[in-house]
């Protein structure tokens, strides 16, 4: 898809050690990009960056440490940076409002400073979540021109990030004075819920439901009826590569915010999602939880991703069915035979049309 354009780049990608940062370090380096990962040492066990063996120069240290992150930065003289790290967790966000805006909020702004003057960077795409709208429960998606806002810490310290992201651009990074005062041009990415192999975070729905499968388990769904938009990792990833070739072509008009969800008939409830993924395994058991005292979590939640198709070209490729059947044949084949799918999986979605 983007083989040429990322051959021989040197790409800083902040988050390798996560989820969806694992995913993309792999992808990037196996079009033959050199990647530079800028992340806290992984905290999950298993871990899927430490799965996938990847051979890439690392730094783990902390983006709310400005110094490091400058000095990364300077050093490596990267063409395109991909900003990942965040605290990214709704619930952990309930007990720890102060990290999270740190990380999230602050995180952000360290990262575009750094950026400041390094005349190699040609693109900066931030990672930030379709959470960072003001929820109104509609029934139809949100635009990226709609109003930002969050009611849990999480939400609302990306919704933050948008905002420094905008302020960055307008400052210091605008677009009218692009190749004049500056060369870099910043897009921001939002996404739905994420979903695919290799996740074992806290409090997300697959990893908890996996947790329980493994162990016999029975696993208690706090908002059964909440509907997201589910998409496989490899799908929000392919909106990033996209966005940051745009970027590194010297498009200015991409230097936007973007985002990057599944179809509207992915848009599913919490339930539904562990409905099918019982039908592939059967070890599957989950109830509700109809206790009340749960944190506000959004109820309804959607994206408008027209943009991106009418001027990226981007459509999402896997379905629900697929998306979760990919998801849970890979946690069952690692479990089963400790194999993992992630190369093979990338394969066949570069593979397909
Ligand atoms: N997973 C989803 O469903 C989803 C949906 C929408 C948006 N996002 C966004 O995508 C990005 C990646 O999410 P993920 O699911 O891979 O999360 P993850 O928790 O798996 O990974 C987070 C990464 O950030 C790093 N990190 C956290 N705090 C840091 C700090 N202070 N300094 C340096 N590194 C730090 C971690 O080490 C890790 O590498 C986040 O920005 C998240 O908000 C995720």
């Amino acid at each position: 898809m983007f083989l040429e354009c990322y051959k021989g780049k040197t790409v800083f990608i902040t988050g390798h050690t996560g989820f969806k940062g694992s995913w993309l370090s792999l992808w990037l380096t196996s079009m033959g990009a050199n990647v530079i990962g800028y992340s806290l040492p992984s905290v999950t066990h298993p871990n899927h960056f430490e799965l996938i063996r990847l051979d890439m120069e690392t730094y783990l240290k902390d983006i709310r440490d400005l110094d490091a992150l400058k000095q990364a930065i300077e050093t490596t003289q990267p063409d395109i940076v991909f900003h990942l790290a965040a605290q990214p967790l709704v619930r952990y966000s309930y007990n720890n409002p102060i990290e999270t805006f740190e990380t999230n909020i602050m995180g952000t702004a360290n990262l575009l400073e750094a950026c400041r003057g390094i005349s190699t960077i040609k693109g900066v795409v931030v990672i930030t979540t379709d959470k960072c709208y003001e929820n109104k429960e509609w029934l139809y998606g949100y635009r990226e021109n709609d109003q930002l806002g969050g009611y849990d810490p999480y939400s609302a310290s990306k919704a933050g990030a948008e905002i420094v992201v905008a302020s960055y651009r307008s400052s210091f990074f605008n677009p009218q004075n692009f190749n004049q005062t500056h060369q870099t041009l910043i897009a921001t990415a939002r996404s739905g819920n994420v979903i695919g192999g290799g996740d074992w975070s806290e409090d997300r729905l697959i990893p908890d439901m996996v947790r329980a499968a493994t162990t016999d388990q029975t696993v208690y769904l706090r908002n059964p009826n909440a509907t997201r938009p589910w998409q496989h990792v490899l799908e929000p990833l392919g909106g990033y590569l996209l966005l940051g070739q745009k970027l590194m072509e010297g498009k200015s008009e991409f230097a936007e915010p973007w985002n990057f969800g599944p179809t509207i008939d992915s848009n599913k409830k919490v339930s539904e999602v562990l409905e099918a993924s019982k039908k592939i395994w059967n070890k599957v058991n989950f109830e509700i939880d109809d206790s009340e005292n749960h944190p506000h979590e959004a109820g309804l939640l959607m994206l408008d991703c027209s943009k991106a198709y009418h001027k990226l070209g981007w459509k999402p490729k896997w379905d629900f069915q697929s998306s979760v059947a990919k998801t849970i044949e890979w946690y069952k084949l690692f479990y089963e035979s400790g194999e993992i799918l992630t190369h093979h999986h990338l394969r066949e979605y570069c593979e397909e049309i």
